[in-house]
């Protein structure tokens, strides 16, 4: 049995003393050394409730993983490296073998799944075509949330890869895609494609239509943007088990069996 999680202490006594006394305090509290910690003060958005990931992956846990390019992430636009233990960690439990993926990006979590899926499974991962670095998007959204990334690096790194035979690239705008198309039905999908809360509730509809029941679904940047949260929180009663993972910016849940 794994060891059940303690839970992580707010106002325990080290959090009484580490208040701030002096003026040297609050000034460490607004600009400290490490910026991923200035950041991590900010994933404040999001009604869901916040569980450890060994509570909601008990039995992957302990799995072993495998762990590809860890040095080569860019948490800014990727996930953290603890954020992409949780979602292999998520692959482990639902035992997912075809995995759809939205937003490539480098493809560093693309690699990893598929190192993680064995010889028979699949990961479909999406992004906007490479000709156009300016692409017209389906959906009318906030100008400051289009995140269209370099079209020289979407899946740079898994293109020398023999990973690479288990991953099929698609290019196009998520809403407009034709989500029927693509090789399902999947075991789990991994939203990080556009941020806009317009699309986050497509990508979330079009992935409920391809998943499995039981399927798991797991969306980033949940908790650090406000658009995402908001939609990822509607989603509430129709996905079950839904939370946010302690520690990332990751949401989880799963799509009803019946
Ligand atoms: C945050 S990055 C993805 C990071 C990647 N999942 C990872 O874990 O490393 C978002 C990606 O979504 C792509 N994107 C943005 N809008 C999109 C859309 N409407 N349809 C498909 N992909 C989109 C961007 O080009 C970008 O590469």
């Amino acid at each position: 049995m794994p060891k059940k999680y303690g839970g992580l202490r707010r106002f325990s006594l080290k959090w009484w003393l580490a208040l701030p006394f002096s003026l040297g305090d609050i000034w460490r509290r607004f600009a400290p050394k490490d910026p991923m910690v200035h950041a991590q003060c900010y994933w404040w958005y999001g009604d869901l409730p916040r569980r450890h990931p060994q509570e909601v992956f008990p039995e992957a846990a302990y799995a072993d993983l495998r762990l590809l390019n860890v040095g080569r992430r860019d948490p800014t636009t990727s996930t953290t490296l603890f954020e992409l233990g949780c979602i292999l960690m998520g692959r482990a439990q639902a035992d997912a073998r075809r995995i759809v993926e939205v937003g490539t990006f480098d493809g560093n979590t693309t690699l990893n799944l598929a190192a993680n899926v064995g010889e028979e499974g699949l990961v479909v991962t999406l992004d906007l075509p490479l000709e156009e670095q300016e692409p017209e998007l389906g959906l009318a959204i906030d100008q400051a949330l289009r995140n269209v990334t370099n079209r020289q690096v979407v899946g740079e790194q898994f293109q020398d890869r023999p990973e690479k035979a288990r991953i099929r690239q698609v290019f196009g705008d998520s809403a407009k895609l034709d989500w029927k198309t693509l090789p399902g039905p999947f075991d789990m999908a991994f939203i990080d494609g556009c941020h806009a809360y317009e699309y986050v509730k497509s990508d979330t509809e079009n992935a409920l239509a391809v998943l499995k029941p039981g399927g798991l679904l797991m969306w980033h940047d949940y908790a650090e943007m406000e658009d995402v949260s908001r939609a990822v929180d509607e989603f509430r009663n129709r996905v079950d088990g839904i939370c946010a993972l302690q520690g990332t910016r990751l949401a989880v849940g799963w799509k009803k069996k019946a």
